[in-house]
């Protein structure tokens, strides 16, 4: 709980707390399609793709803590339970059905795509009415596309050796 954190924001804070939860909801949702996608995944270079899924997972994690801090301080609540998640989210959810390599790591390329979109109109939005939060999503803005180029380079990469 911060009173002055709360105070120093130029923007409804109503509103951008219900934005954070949204992104949060993102970040649950993306933390178990990555996780249970290292689960099934198969097909080539299939121990450097669960590696990858699973670091990326375990960042989605530490996104969703930050958002919660900030929200927490914020004095809004962090989304109570996992049916919030699918009425807050921007990104939704896509389940691995398809098991191999390409259509996975596509899956998880979309839902990078559309929370680097997400998280943008976040930073405009908080850059010049509340510099704490935009400090932090810009710095989830960055993982983000970090995870965005992980995820093209690997598909890059199994498609080469595919080729060869
Ligand atoms: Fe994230
Ligand atoms: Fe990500």
């Amino acid at each position: 709980m911060g009173t002055k954190a709360r105070e120093i924001v130029g923007i409804d804070v109503e509103d951008l707390v219900e934005k954070l939860n949204a992104a949060l909801a993102d970040e649950w949702l993306a933390f178990y399609q990555y996780w249970i996608g290292a689960q099934v995944v198969k097909g080539p270079m299939r121990s450097a793709v669960v590696a990858e899924l699973m670091e990326h997972a375990l960042e989605e994690y530490e996104h969703a803590q930050q958002l919660a801090d900030r929200i927490t301080q914020l004095e809004g609540v962090p989304l109570l339970s996992p049916e919030m998640w699918y009425e807050a989210t921007n990104c939704g959810y896509a389940p691995p059905e398809d098991e191999r390599v390409g259509p996975v790591l596509q899956q998880n390329l979309e839902g990078e795509q559309c929370a680097i979109k997400a998280y943008q109109e976040l930073v405009d939005l908080t850059r010049e009415t509340d510099a704490a939060t935009h400090k932090m999503i810009v710095k989830i803005l960055q993982d983000e596309l970090h995870h965005e180029e992980d995820l093209e380079d690997l598909l890059e990469d199994i498609e080469v050796g595919l080729g060869s």
